[in-house]
């Protein structure tokens, strides 16, 4: 079991998270959500009563927080100056504020460096969010780009946050498109990505057509 990177990209609800822990699990592998990580740091703005489209402000407070990373597949945890925030980071006022601070360069450039370091110390890796494949780690083993219908992405999202679909829908499409059109490191699927529409597709068929892709020649 030597070095492995997988970079899973994807905008929110195309089942990311839940095919990344499970693949990682069955690899014998770390798992980095590195949405968590900005979501953290937009909760450490929040906190602070810092205005998220403030971004020196923002820049200022994600440079004075600090952040511990859990990498295990099974419980993946994360905390902010020793606070853990694994369920706080999921709620609407973070969702709401997330893209404008994941717009900002500096924020990036910081949480890249982290991921950078946390996907050296992991040796086997499975890595989840925007600009995996493209930015955080080009040179990974595999590269995934996993899509769904908006449907479908809002059925999905709405069953696990019991908020209404066409609501969903509507918080997916605002932050798609902020994500999308970003200056620093829009949402993007590397060119040498592997395309995998999840519309039809169970979790488990995913991941398994994701292990035969490691298994064989790619
Ligand atoms: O994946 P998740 O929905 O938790 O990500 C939350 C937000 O974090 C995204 O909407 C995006 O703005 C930002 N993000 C990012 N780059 C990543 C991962 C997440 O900009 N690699």
């Amino acid at each position: 079991t030597g070095r492995l990177v997988v970079a899973v990209d994807g905008p929110s609800g195309s089942g990311k998270s839940t095919v990344s822990r499970r693949l990682a699990g069955g690899l014998d592998a770390k798992y980095l959500d590195t949405g968590a990580m900005y979501r953290a740091v937009t909760w450490a703005v929040l906190r602070s009563g810092v205005d998220p489209q403030d971004a020196e402000a923002v820049a200022k407070t994600a440079a004075a927080t600090e952040l511990t990373i859990g990498v295990d597949p099974a419980a993946p945890q994360i905390a902010v100056d020793g606070v853990p925030v694994d369920r706080e980071i999921r709620g609407p006022e973070v969702t709401a504020a997330v893209s404008a601070v994941s717009a900002v360069p500096e924020v990036r450039r910081l949480l890249v460096e982290r991921q950078r370091e946390l996907i050296l110390a992991a040796g086997r890796i499975v890595v989840e969010g925007r600009d995996i494949g493209a930015v955080v780690a080009p040179d990974a083993d595999l590269k995934v780009y996993l899509t769904a219908s908006a449907d479908a992405r809002a059925q999905r999202r709405s069953a696990e946050s019991a908020a209404d679909v066409a609501a969903t829908a509507a918080d997916l499409a605002r932050r798609d498109r902020l994500d999308s059109t970003r200056k620093a490191s829009p949402l993007q699927q590397a060119p040498d990505a592997v395309v995998l529409d999840t519309t039809e597709l169970g979790i488990d068929e995913v991941v398994e057509r994701l292990r035969e892709l490691l298994a064989g020649p790619v």
